[in-house]
């Protein structure tokens, strides 16, 4: 059972959300328009498929798509480690590599991908993030596209869990302790 929790009201709602997803998209795409291959898109499963889905239906650009789940978080702390659960199985060597990731806290998990997805002989990789909570960091991570930077606060929503539940609200919500 994990420990109750209570949520404020929403940290980020739904249509800011959707903007955000929006200019994103429009960013990424301008960026990459002149690349001569599809983007290689990585998405973190779990969290990071909700945003990741809103973003790919923006994107003005060819891509490809796959999906890795790496874990580093149990309940509400950080354990500092990273292990690799799922890797992805699409080849992405010479392509430009787009990881995608729903929080950077400590940035242990989105350096660690990096530098993984790094290792496939990738053309570039940038990491694009929904939230990111710089008061966390204990490692630097270079972060090429920031939804929200947020308050040093445990969140939920959108994709965020709090022991795989409330991935499903569809706004952000700050959860503390009861
Ligand atoms: P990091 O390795 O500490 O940067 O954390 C990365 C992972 O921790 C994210 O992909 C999330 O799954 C999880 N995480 C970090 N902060 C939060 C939070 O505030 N709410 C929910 N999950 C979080
Ligand atoms: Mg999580």
């Amino acid at each position: 059972m994990s420990a109750p929790i209570q949520l404020s009201h929403p940290l980020i709602t739904p249509d800011q959300i959707r903007d955000r997803v929006h200019e994103l998209g429009e960013t990424i795409s301008s960026e990459y328009a002149d690349s001569p291959f599809p983007l290689s898109v990585i998405i973190v499963l779990k969290g990071a498929c909700f945003f990741a889905v809103d973003l790919l239906r923006v994107l003005r650009l060819p891509t490809r798509v796959d999906f890795l789940q790496a874990s580093s978080y149990i309940g509400m702390g950080s354990t500092g480690e990273v292990r690799l659960i799922s890797d992805i199985t699409m080849p992405i060597a010479g392509t430009d590599v787009l990881l995608v990731e729903d929080i950077v806290d400590t940035g242990l998990t989105a350096s660690w991908l990096l530098r993984h997805l790094a290792s496939h002989a990738t053309r570039s990789v940038r990491l694009c993030t929904l939230l990111d909570k710089p008061a966390g960091r204990q490692v630097s991570v270079p972060v090429d596209y920031a939804g929200f930077t947020i308050p040093d606060e445990f969140v939920l929503g959108y994709g965020l869990d709090y022991d795989e539940g409330y991935r499903n609200l569809p706004a952000i919500y700050v959860a503390r302790p009861v």
